[in-house]
């Protein structure tokens, strides 16, 4: 008996020292497993910033198909629409607060543009949104399969938006595709609301392949033209260039901002993409994009990406906003053989500044244009960390 006699002091200490010991590792656990922090897991909410014809409809598809995202394509498009006589500068901030009630799931916003009774196929392009085709909204294709517009269209269209803000309120990333915005800074206060957690992916390519898309769809871009330039009448051979023009101001301006002098909220919440090197290296750009907003790849969506971007699977209707399965590198190139020589050299003359900032060679010959071998994408990684001191002056933008 003797032996268990425990002095009560002791035991005290010991139970303190154990507290101590459980605190101490507490605190090591948290530090360690950021699954265990403070329910810091807010709704992640991504701009795809891009512009016409420049591949945003693929990158759109590859978060639209993600099980954890909520995407619409171009809810500023009944904007623009319902207000053609307007230009780009007067619209930009009914579509800055647009695209922020959208991204807090509140779709009654669209009832200034949308007709009486809308449902959900009035929303513009609603189809290419897997989460449209998906429960709650339609009981198609449950989330975590891949979705098929031709099937959403015969099948879903749901009354009414309210199931499509409920969809919305259930994923943890919502993203929106957009070519309206021509600057960075009307969407400041949405970069700093914590709330919103926004992240900007901006999507460019390379302008005299956006010439060569743009005019084999010339037509179904006549109304937005009108608003970039702000109804100014062109000669009709004029109006493509001076469309380009502002559009690679406006790659410049935006990537200046974003890298030349942010402001402190913007920092880790930009990322350039240049469509190029998607369609060179599609998972593994797809998958940094991912990173960056905090979306796994799955093994699906990797051969889903796979496929559409050798050429296998579906799609050849030549709809100007459908994405094609066609070897996507060969068709980063085509305007090199597609396009004559004096158009290619009056984009360059008009793009120079942004060519030059985001890594795209110039020729000067059509001999020079048509030699395949001839790379003309500065490699990312170089243009990387040279794009901070490189030239900052952009005469023929100016
Ligand atoms: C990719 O293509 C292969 C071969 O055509 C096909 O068997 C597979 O189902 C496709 N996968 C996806 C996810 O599209
Ligand atoms: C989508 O559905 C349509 C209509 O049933 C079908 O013809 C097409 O092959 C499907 N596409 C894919 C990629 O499964």
């Amino acid at each position: 008996m003797p032996r268990c006699r425990v002095n009560l002091g002791t035991v005290t200490f010991l139970l303190i020292l154990q507290g101590a010991v459980v605190v101490l590792l507490c605190g090591w656990y948290v530090q360690l497993s950021p699954c265990s922090s403070p329910p810091s897991n807010p709704k992640v909410h991504v701009l795809l910033l891009s512009s016409w014809r420049s591949g945003s409809s693929f990158v759109g598809q590859v978060f639209s198909q993600h099980p954890s995202v909520f995407y619409l394509m171009e809810p500023a498009w009944h904007i623009w629409t319902s207000m053609q006589k307007q230009g780009a500068k007067k619209l930009r901030m009914a579509v800055r607060d647009l695209i922020r009630s959208v991204f807090q799931c509140d779709l009654s916003v669209m009832d200034a543009y949308l007709p009486e009774n809308s449902g959900v196929s009035s929303l513009f392009m609603w189809s290419h949104s897997r989460a449209l085709c998906s429960p709650p909204v339609c009981l198609l294709t449950s989330r975590d399969e891949l979705s098929n517009q031709t099937l959403c269209n015969e099948k879903c269209n749901a009354q009414g938006l309210q199931k499509a803000e409920e969809a919305c309120s259930t994923y943890s990333h919502v993203v929106l595709k957009e070519v309206r915005f021509f600057e960075l800074e009307s969407l400041y206060p949405l970069l700093q609301d914590p709330n919103l957690n926004l992240r900007i992916i901006h999507l460019v390519r390379d302008p005299r392949a956006v010439g060569r898309s743009r005019e084999a769809s010339a037509k179904a871009l006549l109304s937005d033209n009108n608003v970039v330039l702000e109804h100014k009448s062109f000669p009709p051979a004029e109006v493509q260039y001076q469309v380009i023009q502002e559009i690679c101001r406006s790659h410049v301006r935006i990537n200046e901002r974003a890298i030349l002098k942010p402001p402190p909220f913007l920092k880790g919440r930009y990322k350039m993409v240049r469509y190029e090197d998607v369609a060179l290296n599609p998972l593994e750009e797809i998958k940094s994009m991912y990173e960056f907003v905090g979306l796994e790849m799955t093994r699906k969506l990797g051969d889903w990406i796979f496929n559409v971007t050798h050429g296998k699977g579906q799609g050849t209707r030549k709809d100007a906003f459908k994405i094609t399965s066609r070897n996507a590198a060969d068709v980063s190139q085509a305007w090199r053989t597609a396009m004559p020589y004096n158009k290619v050299s009056r984009i360059q003359d008009v793009c120079k500044g942004a060519m030059s900032l985001l890594g795209y060679r110039s020729v000067h010959s059509d001999k020079e244009q048509k030699k395949l071998d001839i790379d003309l994408l500065v490699p990312k990684e170089p243009y990387q960390f040279s794009w901070l001191p490189v030239k900052t002056q952009h005469p023929s933008e100016d």
